[in-house]
């Protein structure tokens, strides 16, 4: 196969549409919840509907953990505990919009 002008500009896109995917991907930093005694009433709020080690292939590709329940738990216990934010730390609701679940 030959391999011309406009398949060169073809691949060119290709990768620079590439190396954007992973320069954001490698981005997301912003800190996961910690997955220790403090935060496990969100854990466990989160995970409560979780299907068992028996559920079906299907159920678990989509089940999505209920972040809204564990969202009503932060902030109050942050609060409580006097847990600083960053300086410029963004609106404080749906937490876990930005602060993902730790594995
Ligand atoms: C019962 C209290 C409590 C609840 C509920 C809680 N936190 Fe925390 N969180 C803490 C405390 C205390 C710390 C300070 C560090 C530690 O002890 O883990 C902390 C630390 C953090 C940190 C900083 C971790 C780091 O790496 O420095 C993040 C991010 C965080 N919490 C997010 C959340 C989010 C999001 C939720 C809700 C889904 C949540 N927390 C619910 C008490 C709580
Ligand atoms: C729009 C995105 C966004 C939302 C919503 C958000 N945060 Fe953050 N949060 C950040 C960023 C960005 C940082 C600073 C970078 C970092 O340290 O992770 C941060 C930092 C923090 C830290 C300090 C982490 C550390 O390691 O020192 C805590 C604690 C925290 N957030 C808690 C919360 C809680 C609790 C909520 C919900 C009430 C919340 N955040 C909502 C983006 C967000």
């Amino acid at each position: 196969m030959k391999i011309d002008k406009r398949d060169w500009l073809f691949i060119g896109i290709v990768v620079g549409v590439l190396a954007i995917f992973i320069a954001i991907s490698g981005k997301e930093k912003t800190a996961h919840v910690p997955n220790n005694a403090m935060h496990k009433v969100s854990y466990d709020a989160a995970f409560r509907n979780a299907p068992g080690p028996n559920a079906s292939l299907y159920t678990r590709a989509f089940y999505k953990p209920d972040k809204k329940a564990a969202e009503v738990f932060c902030e109050p216990c942050h609060k409580e505990k006097g847990v600083p934010y960053p300086p410029n730390h963004p609106a404080k609701n749906r937490c876990m919009f930005c602060h993902k679940f730790s594995k």
